[in-house]
């Protein structure tokens, strides 16, 4: 297949993939609210006492809301269920990954500077890793949460900690914090097909035969708990997904700890938001939780890297002194522009990826602060350093910027 074809097919994959996100997520933010703000009231000329209700306003009309399991009652048609945005998001999820890391290779599995594993076998092992912590995660859901509810919790914070380490070290950044974020999706997508749905099976077919309250009530509360957990998982989710957009996050020696402050971070927030209906000083913890996952965040991106110079021989960092256009220049034509051309001869990643060509000096001064990021503060850029780029190269670039990165 052309890299065009690549192109829309990945193109289409991630259109469907953020809107069935968006509704999905956007979903399961507004149930939730609506769970924890239903009043308990009684409803004149009703036999029934429902579990709550609640009047919203929206787009121009009042709408009225009532929560109930229909004990004794008949099964109201048409009833709407909510699955197609899950299953939707997590189809067209697979469908990018296939196309984006795993066949299309629009983005680097593996990278030489993490791990000489290749393409194939990172592959596998992000799959395999995939797999397993979302078997983790529901074996001890249906074997052990029912009974130690604590010991659950903490058997798979551990693998996922564990994951989140097997990545970062093995899988190029950007794949490894992708991969994180697919496995917890995975997790959620589970969720609905493998718990939710089910309960709401039995649900219905437990009302239409007259179903007393009290099963009622645990097939409501099976499904309440596992959605409960796609909730807290919904902002760490989107942080993984949207993080590729920040390679300083994924490219460091301890991507990892990063990694986890963002899914522990997106928690909270999440958790202060759910209890503010019984929490009066929910908005100092809110500014609080914000505050220390920054801290925290801003803390391990300062960590000082290794220098440069220790890990490689001193006689190739001789850059010294003022670097000419020419020279940094010449080090782009031959690393960076195979790529960031409007006429690439390396297309596999797209024309001109991420809308950066350098093809004229114009170009290169303009985007001079990112590439200095890319190429000498992350090295995330050539993407798994497909081109070779020496360290040496890097300094070019480093002091050409670092006295002005101007055309001279
Ligand atoms: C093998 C192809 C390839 C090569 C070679 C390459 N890049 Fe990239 N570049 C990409 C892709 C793909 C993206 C978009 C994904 C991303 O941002 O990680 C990108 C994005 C960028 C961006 C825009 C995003 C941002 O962070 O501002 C910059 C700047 C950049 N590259 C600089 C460079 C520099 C400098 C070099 C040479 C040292 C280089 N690239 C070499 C493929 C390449």
């Amino acid at each position: 297949m052309t890299p065009r074809i690549w192109e829309l097919l990945d193109l289409v994959a991630r259109w469907v993939h953020v809107v069935a996100g968006i509704m999905w997520v956007g979903n399961s933010l507004l149930f939730n609210w609506l769970d924890r703000s239903l009043q308990k009231r009684a409803v004149s000329g009703m036999t029934r006492e429902p579990l709550g209700t609640i009047w919203l306003l929206h787009s121009g009309g009042f709408y009225y809301v009532e929560k109930t399991l229909l004990a004794g009652e008949p099964l109201p048609t048409p009833l709407h269920w909510f699955k197609w945005q899950a299953y939707t998001t997590w189809l067209s999820g697979v469908a990018l990954l296939v196309v984006v890391y795993w066949a299309g290779g629009r983005a680097v599995m593996a990278d030489p500077s993490v791990h000489g594993i290749s393409q194939l076998h990172a592959t596998a092992l992000a799959i395999a890793g995939l797999v397993l912590g979302w078997g983790l995660y529901e074996g001890v859901q249906r074997l052990v949460a029912p009974r130690a509810p604590r010991v659950a919790a903490a058997a798979w914070t551990a693998g996922l900690i564990l994951v989140a380490i097997a990545f970062t070290n093995h899988l190029s950044g950007r794949a490894a914090f992708l991969h994180v974020g697919a496995m917890l999706a995975t997790i959620m997508a589970g969720n609905v097909f493998l718990t939710i749905v089910p309960s709401q099976r039995a649900l219905v077919a437990s009302v239409r035969s007259g179903g007393a309250g009290a099963e009622l009530a645990a097939l409501s509360a099976r499904a309440k708990r596992v959605s409960i957990h796609n909730n807290y998982f919904t902002f760490p989710v989107i942080a993984l997904m949207v993080s590729n957009h920040f390679p300083a996050l994924y490219a460091g020696r301890w991507s990892w700890l990063v990694l986890l402050i963002l899914v522990a971070g997106g928690a909270a927030v999440r958790h202060v938001l759910n209890v503010r209906w019984t929490w009066p000083g929910w908005r100092p913890a809110l500014a609080g939780t914000i505050a220390t996952t920054i801290a925290a965040l801003w803390a391990v991106l300062s960590i000082p890297a290794p220098p440069v110079e220790s890990t490689i021989a001193p006689s190739r960092m001789s850059v010294a002194g003022p670097v000419t256009f020419a020279d940094a220049r010449h080090v782009i034509d031959r690393r960076c522009a195979v790529c960031h051309s409007m006429s690439p001869v390396d297309s596999s990643l797209g024309v001109a990826p991420a809308g950066v060509a350098f093809d004229t000096p114009e170009e290169i001064v303009a985007r001079a602060a990112r590439i200095r990021e890319r190429a000498v503060v992350t090295r995330t850029m050539p993407p798994a350093n497909r081109t070779h780029m020496t360290d040496e190269e890097r300094a070019v670039l480093a002091r050409w910027i670092d006295y002005g990165g101007r055309v001279r």
